[in-house]
């Protein structure tokens, strides 16, 4: 008697499910995606208690004939590849053939079909993945799937569903999904008898994403310019700089189509946000990627949730890149809708106002040196303190490349005679900037704002010149990995511009005399393995200065003004020109905003004059 046996197919198709089929709402998504494949322009879906009871998928889509109809059934049969060489290519969002029988095995199942060509259709009704009946029947064109009582046959897996509300909240975030990713397909789902939603078909995204977020959200987004690089295109919605969330449910990412999770995708988000995302925050986003279905395997999750990139770090690249551009274009569009408000077109209502008229300005220079690089000093370390001593480091022995300290790097900012395009009204509660701009009222952080300033500024020294070193008195000897040593090696000129002064000691060992006044740690062996860990992370093409930065945000924390700093008209009038020549002047280096808007409309709802 042999101990191995070959499974019945049923006990294999049951499997397969498990794999597949986790809960109602993969048998949602399976059945759309069979839908979307199929060429649909409409899909309904109705569910009834949660979808555990009944799932119904109706689509316009080309139908099946009898005999592909039954062979749709079988596993391992799809229309949808022919040859192993065609799964390096796949074009379509399924290509197992595994989705349909896994389902007919765990439920009860009916699928009525019809080509638009003929003028009978087929019926099969299915029971826990033995066929009951075939017949002919007179549907509509397109395909009908209804799968009740899921689970009927593996009470252990039925004993896993969750609330119903929950698998209803998890089928709804699969039709949106599907819906985002598809707006030429009309969606209709409707839950034990009432609507959930309607979308329209639309050749807009936009559009789409309004229908079924709602304006509010659709507000806080930018367009992407598509954008073509290496093969690769980027496009759809993000979210402004400082509108984010806590989690990653609105981070929508889609790579020819297919609704999936990413890191590499994740990381160029984040790099490419950079200092507009607040740490711990995620950026909302509804993320088009269109590449070659060669240079993306989508065969790598049994429910075809993840994907892996044959170059990832051209993937962050692009992402990275698409995002940058996306925020930096967004920042013409915010200093237009700062305009001075015109003297005629509001019956002005007489606040006193201090003249914005930039008469003060010569004084204000001194402001801007007060807390600037001048005050810039490392803190002490929260430990014992590394002994230093500043002081500018002649050429390091071997590793290429000076860092000359040079005098602080000026911003370019706005001539005095250019007006402002706002008018100050005050300030509140010795923190908030009150100014009137074209549109209403502008409130600006002033503690938020200094920070930006001075990140900006640093960063724009660091990058022009490198940043200052400190010489330690004793250098530091720290082991690294040979990987890590040949990586400091390559990037010595960048580790530089950081501040840091290092050179080999050995084959595994570096000796380091100096060290960035941002630096502060107990451990350097730690630190410097940190350090090489988190650039590493990164993409060298975009800036090998993150690290600093990070550590340079942390601090200007603690430079820039504070909530109750009382400022001279003039300083404020210095501070919000400043601001107004940043680059991303709206959120300061946390990602937090350092300025708000009311608008009249919003003013007007909230008095009652206007509904
Ligand atoms: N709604 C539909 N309209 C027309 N044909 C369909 C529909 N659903 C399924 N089919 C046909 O049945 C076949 C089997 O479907 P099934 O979902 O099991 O496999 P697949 O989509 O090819 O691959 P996967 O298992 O990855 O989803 C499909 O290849 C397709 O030809
Ligand atoms: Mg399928």
């Amino acid at each position: 008697m042999p101990r191995i046996a070959l499974l019945p197919d049923e006990v294999a198709s049951q499997v397969a499910a498990g794999e597949v089929v986790e809960r109602p709402a993969s048998v949602v998504k399976e059945l759309v995606e069979n839908s979307i494949d199929a060429g649909a322009g409409r899909i309904e879906v109705a569910i009834a208690r949660g979808g555990a009871s009944m799932i119904r998928v109706v689509d316009d889509g080309i139908g099946m004939d009898r005999d592909d109809a039954l062979l749709s059934l079988e596993r391992h049969a799809t229309s949808k590849i022919r040859t192993g060489h065609d799964l390096a290519k796949i074009h379509t969002l399924g290509f197992r053939g595994e989705a349909l029988p896994s389902i007919a095995s765990v439920a009860r199942f009916r699928m009525s079909t019809r080509p638009h060509a003929e003028l009978e259709g087929t019926e099969i009704i299915v029971n826990g993945g033995k066929i009951e009946s075939v017949r002919a029947a007179g549907d509509a064109p397109g395909t009908q799937i209804e799968v009740r009582s899921l689970f009927y046959n593996l009470p252990a897996r039925r004993k896993f569903l969750r609330s119903e509300n929950t698998e209803v909240s998890h089928i709804q975030h699969q039709l949106l999904l599907q819906a985002i990713g598809h707006p030429k397909i009309g969606f209709i789902s409707i839950r034990d008898q009432t609507l959930l939603f309607q979308a329209p078909p639309t050749i807009m995204l936009a559009d789409r994403i309004r229908d079924l977020r709602g304006p509010e959200l659709f507000e806080q987004l930018l367009e992407i310019e598509p954008i073509s690089t290496d093969g690769i295109t980027v496009s759809g919605f993000i979210g402004k700089a400082g509108a984010s969330r806590a989690t990653r449910a609105e981070q929508i990412l889609f790579v020819n189509g297919r609704p999936v999770e990413n890191i590499t995708v994740q990381h160029g988000l984040r790099e490419g946000y950079h200092t507009a995302l607040m740490k711990g925050q995620y950026p909302v986003t509804f993320l088009f990627l269109q590449m070659d279905p060669e240079s993306v395997d989508v065969n790598v999750h049994p429910a075809k949730r993840e994907v892996r990139f044959r170059e990832p770090d051209t993937v962050r690249n692009c992402v990275s890149e698409a995002v940058r551009k996306t925020i930096e274009a967004d920042r013409q569009r915010w200093t237009q809708s700062f305009q001075r408000p015109s003297e005629t077109a509001r019956p002005a209502v007489q606040v006193p106002v201090i003249d914005a008229t930039p008469v003060l300005i010569p004084t204000a220079e001194q402001f801007a040196l007060r807390r600037d690089w001048a005050e810039f000093q490392p803190d002490s370390p929260g430990g014992a303190p590394l002994p230093v001593q500043v002081q500018a480091l002649g050429k390091p022995k071997e590793f290429a490349g000076a860092s000359p300290i040079s005098a602080p790097a000026t911003m370019p900012s706005i001539e005095p005679s250019v007006p402002l395009d706002f008018k100050l009204l005050g300030i509140l509660g010795q923190l908030y900037i009150l100014m009137e701009s074209a549109d209403g009222l502008v409130l600006v952080d002033q503690h938020a704002a200094h920070e930006r300033i001075l990140f900006e500024r640093l960063r724009a020294q660091m990058e022009s010149a490198g940043v200052p070193t400190q010489r330690l008195l004793i250098p530091l000897t720290v082991s690294v990995t040979p990987k890590d040593y040949d990586w400091i090696a390559t990037n010595a000129q960048a580790l530089e511009k950081m501040g840091f002064a290092m050179e080999p000691f050995g084959s595994s060992t570096l000796k380091i005399d100096g060290i960035p006044p941002y630096f502060t740690t107990d451990d350097p062996n730690v630190a410097i393995r940190q350090l090489v860990d988190e650039l590493r992370s990164m993409t060298l093409t975009t800036s090998r200065l993150r690290m600093g930065e990070d550590v340079i945000a942390k601090t200007v924390c603690r430079h820039a003004i504070k909530a109750n700093d009382e400022l001279h008209p003039a300083e404020v009038e210095k501070l919000l020109r400043d601001l107004m020549a940043c680059e991303l002047p709206y959120c300061c280096p946390h990602g937090r905003p350092t300025m708000i808007q009311i608008g009249y409309a919003e003013l007007e709802k909230k008095f009652g004059r206007k509904v």
